[in-house]
């Protein structure tokens, strides 16, 4: 969705002078804070999920013959989804898949000035305004190579660049901030092994107040958590997998639920689709609702669509979803996808039609 009108281009880099946050936060006042406490009672009872379910983890005491198989199954099941591994390489691959691939980060050629793989520079457009993204290539000087691990952590924790900038949350730290330190550390190793490119970061032309950084500041008041994603133990380990997965690693939320008219998620209508998802698409409800969302669909018809975008309809996939599929999801082992589809059925139906454009 094109929108047209003024596009004020400002440098990415507005300082934060510390009084004139502090001025700022003392504006948003109560509302901010009850809202803040709401969020934090909301996320205090979410528990964390280790990021590798060792496959030892699973093996109880084989009393028969039937026992013992199924438990050596399971173990081979395990390492062909590549449970074990330990190098941090493709640990990080399987977390960077899990991402749909961090493709907002490539601008693919016919796109535009097409560029090389997560070199940045897409345009992102949101009703916000339109934000370019981030080289996330190992380049020292426009890309990521310079940063510490403790650097990236904070930047998709925190949603705060090296030198202390609150990001936009066009970059979907409101999700990333789930992830855990061992995966975060693998994804970075990861993207320091791709190729480095050398390709300068571009400004938003976004419309004030969303164009200033230090806006940002109460935004997170309002709107953003930095906390990590803990296990649940009355669940399995796949839906305690799936849930990791899909609210921290795939973001799915970030462009399935919409948002406050302050450009945070509306946590009450978690999944239940949006109109105004990113690149202005219309992102369908996927919440078990039977009518409005995917209650129709069955554990394997979503596996069977993570892997190939194929409805069950038999409809292909367009735009930034078949993105995340070809580039991420996709590349997930089985598992994964299972503890996706599991955790994504087992969500309260939302009833809410956002499709065919109404
Ligand atoms: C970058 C934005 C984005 C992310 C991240 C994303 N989606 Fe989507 N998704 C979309 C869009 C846009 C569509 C509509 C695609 C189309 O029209 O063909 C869609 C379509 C779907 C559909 C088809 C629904 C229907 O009724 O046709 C399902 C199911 C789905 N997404 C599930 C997921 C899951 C599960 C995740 C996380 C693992 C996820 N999506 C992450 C943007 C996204």
């Amino acid at each position: 969705m094109k929108r047209a009108g003024v596009h004020v281009g400002v440098g990415g880099g507005v300082a934060v002078p510390i009084a004139r946050l502090v001025g700022l936060a003392g504006r948003v006042g109560p509302a901010a804070l009850v809202a803040l406490a709401g969020l934090l009672a909301a996320t205090s009872a979410a528990p964390a999920v280790a990021s590798e379910r060792s496959a030892s983890s699973d093996v109880r005491l084989a009393q028969s013959d039937e026992a013992a198989r199924h438990v050596a199954e399971e173990i081979a099941r395990a390492k062909a989804a590549g449970f074990g591994r330990t190098t941090p390489l493709e640990r990080g691959r399987r977390i960077f898949h899990a991402t749909g691939g961090c493709t907002c980060h490539t601008n693919f050629p016919g796109e535009g000035d097409g560029a090389p793989p997560l070199a940045g520079g897409r345009a992102l457009e949101t009703p916000f305004g339109v934000y370019y993204s981030t080289n996330i290539t190992p380049d020292r000087e426009t890309g990521i190579g310079g940063w510490q691990t403790g650097d990236f952590v904070r930047a998709m924790r925190e949603g705060l660049s090296p030198s202390g900038e609150h990001y936009f949350p066009v970059f979907p730290y409101t999700s990333f901030t789930g992830l855990s330190d061992a995966d975060l550390a693998d994804l970075k190793a990861y993207l320091d092994s791709l190729p480095a490119v050398r390709r300068a970061n571009r400004a938003p032309e976004a419309w004030p107040p969303f164009s200033w950084r230090f806006v940002i500041a109460g935004w997170k008041v309002l709107n953003f958590t930095s906390a990590r994603i803990e296990s649940d133990p009355a669940r399995d380990a796949a839906w305690n997998r799936g849930r990791y997965l899909v609210e921290a690693a795939a973001h799915c939320g970030e462009c399935h639920t919409p948002r406050t008219s302050s450009g945070g998620l509306d946590r009450t209508m978690w999944l239940a689709g949006s109109k105004d998802g990113p690149e202005g698409e219309l992102a369908p409800n996927i919440t078990p609702d039977e009518k409005t969302g995917i209650g129709e669909w069955s554990i394997n018809d979503l596996v069977w669509y993570l892997e190939t975008g194929l409805k069950p309809d038999g409809d292909d996939t367009q735009g930034l979803m078949s993105e995340v599929i070809r580039h991420g999801y996709a590349n997930l082992s089985r598992e994964d996808r299972e503890a996706i589809a599991g955790y994504l059925l087992s969500q309260p139906p939302i009833a809410n039609r956002v499709r065919g454009g109404d």
